[in-house]
Order: C-alpha cells, then structure tokens, then sequence
C-alpha cells in the first residue's frame, strides 16, 4: 500500500493546500495530512483547532483516503510510525524549491523516505497561510483562498486580538 504524508503548519488551511492533498490522494492509496505542532512557535490556531479545521475541509473533497493527524518531532519519525514512503510538498515558486531541496535531501539521507514535489496551481501559487493572514488582518477580503468556515474562524481570532 503506498501511503504519503503532506506534512505542514497549516495556520491556516488555504486552497492552495486542499489542492496538493487532493492531487496527492489520488497518486497514493492513503494520505495523511501532518499537522506540525511545534510549541515553540506561536502560530494563530491551536493545534487541535488547525486539525479540527483540516479534517472539516478534508471531508469536503472528493476524495476518500485522507486522514489528518497532529505530529512533534521530526516529521521523518512520523513517516516511519506511519510506514509512509513518501512525503508530497507543494512548490509555488523556485524559492519554495530552495527551501524545499535541502530537507528533502536531509530526510532522505534520514530514512529512505522520498519527497514528492507537486506544483502548485497556477491560480493558487501566490497564496500562502502567512498572506492570508496579513491581508485579513488589515481588513483585506481573502474569501477566494480559504474555505468559508476558515474564513469565520480567521476574522473572528483576528477580532479577538484588537
Ligand atoms: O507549512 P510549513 O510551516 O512550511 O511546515 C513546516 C513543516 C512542519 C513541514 C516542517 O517544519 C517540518 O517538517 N517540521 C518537522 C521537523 C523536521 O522534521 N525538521 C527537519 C526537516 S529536514
């Protein structure tokens, strides 16, 4: 069974990444989305609210083998636990590529997981959780990059913080 992680922040969901998960369900039999919890960070959602929004968008594509979990650590452990073969990323640009190369090479030279580069959709490849989030917290309208409940969600932990 060929199983891949898509791993992230996702702070929060975009479409652009509903994109790469839905292309990625259908090129392997199961999908997990790895939700990166790092305390560390300080991020706009929770993990458990970031995973709370993932499977509820998860559910509304029209694929069947996708699952959504939390992950600390190393994301190649994560694979391991999960006997995933693969990791699938999404590449708006060559600067995500730069960024992208050297931990693909660093968790092959890991384990023996493989990273699976998808492009993004031309109409998504400027949007990313970080803009979404500048422009809806200067009043900016994101409605066409995430889904409409995430939307809900954002403006109103925007609101909370002013
Ligand atoms: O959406 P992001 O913020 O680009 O996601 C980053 C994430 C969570 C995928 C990345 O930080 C990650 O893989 N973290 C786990 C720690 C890890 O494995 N680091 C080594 C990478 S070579």
């Amino acid at each position: 069974m060929s199983r891949a992680v898509c791993p992230g922040s996702f702070d929060p969901v975009t479409h652009g990444h509903l994109d790469i998960i839905a292309r990625a369900a259908r090129l392997f039999d199961e999908v997990i989305v790895a939700i990166g919890v790092n305390p560390s960070k300080s991020r706009l959602f929770a993990p458990d609210e970031r995973v709370a929004m993932l499977e509820r968008s998860v559910a509304g594509l029209d694929v069947a083998n996708v699952r959504v979990a939390g992950f600390t650590g190393l994301v190649t452990d994560f694979c391991r636990e999960q006997d995933a073969q693969a990791i699938v990323k999404g590449l708006r640009s060559s600067s995500d590529f730069d960024y992208e190369l050297p931990m693909a090479h660093m968790n092959v030279a890991l384990t023996s997981v493989e990273t699976v580069f998808l492009p993004t959709a031309t109409g998504q490849s400027f949007v990313s959780s970080s803009l979404v989030k500048e422009v809806a917290a200067f009043g900016g309208d994101v409605s066409a990059f995430v889904p409409p409940f995430v939307l809900d969600a954002l403006t109103a932990r925007l609101a909370e913080r002013t």
